[in-house]
């Protein structure tokens, strides 16, 4: 794991962030490059934003977190450094800063990661004002004893440790597209709870169907994971949660076993998509197990999918093939660099080795959209 920090170099990096790590710099909480051998090739896996969003550098997330890991630098702060790209990019609206906002317009961001050689992990949940969630759950793994610090004892936490605390962590594009959905859901707004509720997911699908919002930016998060030649395993996950949720809303993202499961030992997982789907079967667990049961990465992903559709019986979530009507896709990798993308319906993921970043398919359970 990394040097132990001081307050100084931890408030320089909370405060300087989009210097520090967005830049092409190693990331202060890194070491030294170092000449690594080992018959493990390192990988990085992430969703496919991870290999879309690049805040203005010439890295995207994963290629970044890549050339960290092979120079040496700690794979948790190097995926870590790679997923710091999608949160300060105000063009991706899904996670961190420019993130879509809560039903209040306000920007309420999870996160957590784990440390598979330390066995450590932090996390944080309903935060609002810090462009980098991964780093303050990082903080909470490094400077408490606690795993999961919530709302405003999470943004007095980040306070304390250095972070720059914002008023607003709106763009442009967020405020304007919380706006279009106020307007479209305005009218419902005093029918009973179930059909506000029904109202508002309608509202959003129809402008994920209009064009303006990216169906990955709904549930938008990232989830990035990694190995590195020595076998060592981490990932982090961070989003700003589902488009317009009730705020106090909390998904998988943060969760230890929901949206990240890691186990030095094994391998890790992480997802993207419907965080309650994910929450009702701690799939991120569910496929380290699998996988220390034997399973390869992508027959393990299944295996959750498979799970999910069982444990989803509620007729507003299932589509007119009686399947579940939401996307939701896992990110895996294990000990020995072998990794997966696997999702409900067709989906891509990022991939960096040493052939360099690619966007991948995901093993799909199902054929078609999770709408048809
Ligand atoms: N998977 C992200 C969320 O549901 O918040």
């Amino acid at each position: 794991m990394s040097k132990k920090i001081t307050r100084r170099e931890f408030v320089q990096t909370g405060t300087a962030v989009g210097v520090a790590i967005g830049g092409a710099s190693a990331p202060v909480f890194g070491k030294a490059p170092a000449l690594q051998t080992s018959s493990v090739k390192p990988v990085v896996v992430a969703s496919n934003n991870g290999n879309v969003y690049k805040n203005g550098g010439a890295q995207t997330g994963v290629q970044k977190a890549f050339n960290l890991i092979t120079r040496g630098t700690d794979v948790l702060d190097a995926l870590i450094a790679g997923v710091n790209n999608c949160e300060l990019d105000p063009a991706e609206s899904g996670v961190g800063y420019g993130g879509l906002p809560n039903a209040d317009g306000i920007v309420q961001l999870d996160s957590c990661c784990m440390h598979g050689p330390t066995k450590r992990a932090g996390g944080v949940a309903a935060l609002e004002g810090v462009r980098t969630p991964s780093l303050v759950a990082k903080a909470v793994l490094d400077h408490t004893d606690h795993h999961l610090l919530v709302g405003k004892g999470a943004q007095d936490f980040a306070r304390n440790m250095g972070f720059k605390i914002e008023d607003d962590l709106n763009t442009e594009k967020s405020r304007g597209l919380w706006l279009e959905w106020k307007r479209r859901i305005d009218p419902e707004h005093y029918l009973d709870p179930k059909k506000r509720g029904q109202a508002s997911h309608m509202a959003g699908l129809s402008m994920v169907r209009d064009g303006l919002i990216d169906p990955m930016s709904y549930y938008g998060t990232i989830n990035c994971d990694g190995v590195n030649a020595k076998g060592e395993v981490c990932g982090v996950t961070t989003t700003s949660g589902l488009a317009w949720k009730i705020p106090g809303r909390v998904g998988d993202s943060p969760i230890l076993g929901a949206g990240l499961y890691v186990d030095g030992d094994i391998g890790a997982a992480g997802s993207t998509g419907r965080g309650e789907a994910n929450l009702y079967n701690l799939c991120s667990f569910l496929i380290v197990e699998q996988m220390r049961m034997g399973k390869s990465p992508k027959d393990a992903g299944m295996e959750a999918l498979r799970r999910i559709q069982k444990n989803t019986v509620e007729k507003r979530l299932l589509n007119a093939r009686g399947l579940p009507s939401f996307g939701i896709s896992f990110y895996i990798v294990n000990k020995k660099g072998e990794y997966a993308g696997v999702s409900m319906y067709g989906a891509t993921y990022a991939v960096c080795t040493e052939n360099g970043p690619q966007t991948l398919q995901c093993e799909p359970l199902h054929p078609g959209r999770a709408t048809d």
